[in-house]
């Protein structure tokens, strides 16, 4: 694992965008891109949108995965995955949309839909996973717990991560029970895989995830066992580092 410090979010987000750029000028742009959702990536987006409009980077051929998406909400819903993407990504450069792909959280057959989405990751191997991770330590909606050969599937929310995500919707009520979201196993298979935290409550699990015992007490822990991870923190989620 190659560990980068830096002093602030803001820091932490350019830092990160020099890796996708890398991923983008060795295969001229013709890459997939595993996205995530959450405050984590937001600044990230921010300078990829900023070079984009700036003329100097194209993701026309560039295609992506989301790694998850709610059971029951509407595409259009705005705290729907997809619609966040839109929001803060993908209406702010030039992908394609037919080239960015989520779960869809209203299949009328779940089950089945898992299974298509695991088939379209085989077909389209990443470059590069971006990740977040929890204060639990959990990568996508894979909750401590969760077995690390795990592939795409429903899962339940559990109430810590009802709360948290509760400050995005009006109440805790609307916030949706069930969703969506790549397993262990999926993510472990992109060929380059960069995870980004920033502030202090992300601390401890970040120590976890990078020295830890590989454990599924921490889902993020497997992460050890891939041969291509780059974390990039900032100084306040890389303090119990030393
Ligand atoms: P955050 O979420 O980026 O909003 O902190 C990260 C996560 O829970 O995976």
């Amino acid at each position: 694992m190659k560990i980068i410090v830096c002093e602030n979010y803001d820091g932490m987000s350019r830092r990160a965008y020099e890796e996708i750029k890398k991923v983008m000028t060795e295969t001229g742009g013709e890459c997939v891109l595993g996205l995530a959702t959450g405050s984590t990536p937001l600044g990230l987006y921010k300078c990829m949108a900023a070079d984009c409009e700036a003329g100097k980077i194209s993701y026309e051929k560039t295609r992506t995965v989301n790694l998850d998406e709610y059971v029951g909400l509407p595409a259009a819903n705005e705290q729907s995955y997809r619609r966040f993407m839109r929001d803060n990504l993908f209406d702010k450069i030039d992908i394609l949309e037919e080239n960015t792909r989520f779960p869809d959280g209203n299949a009328e057959d779940l089950a089945a839909e898992c299974e298509r989405y695991d088939e379209l990751l085989e077909k389209t191997p990443r470059d590069i996973q971006v990740l977040g991770i929890g204060s639990n330590g959990h990568i996508a909606f894979n909750e401590p717990g969760t077995p690390f050969d795990g592939r795409t599937r429903v899962v339940e929310l559990k109430e810590s991560t009802i709360k948290d995500n509760s400050r995005f919707f009006a109440s805790e009520e609307e916030v949706p029970r069930r969703a969506i979201s790549m397993g262990i196993r999926d993510i472990l298979q992109s060929k380059k895989i960069l995870v980004l935290a920033s502030g202090g409550n992300k601390a401890e699990a970040v120590r976890a995830m990078c020295r830890g015992e590989i454990t599924e007490r921490c889902p993020a822990s497997a992460l050890q066992r891939h041969g291509d991870v780059t974390v990039i923190v900032d100084a306040e989620a890389g303090a119990e580092l030393c």
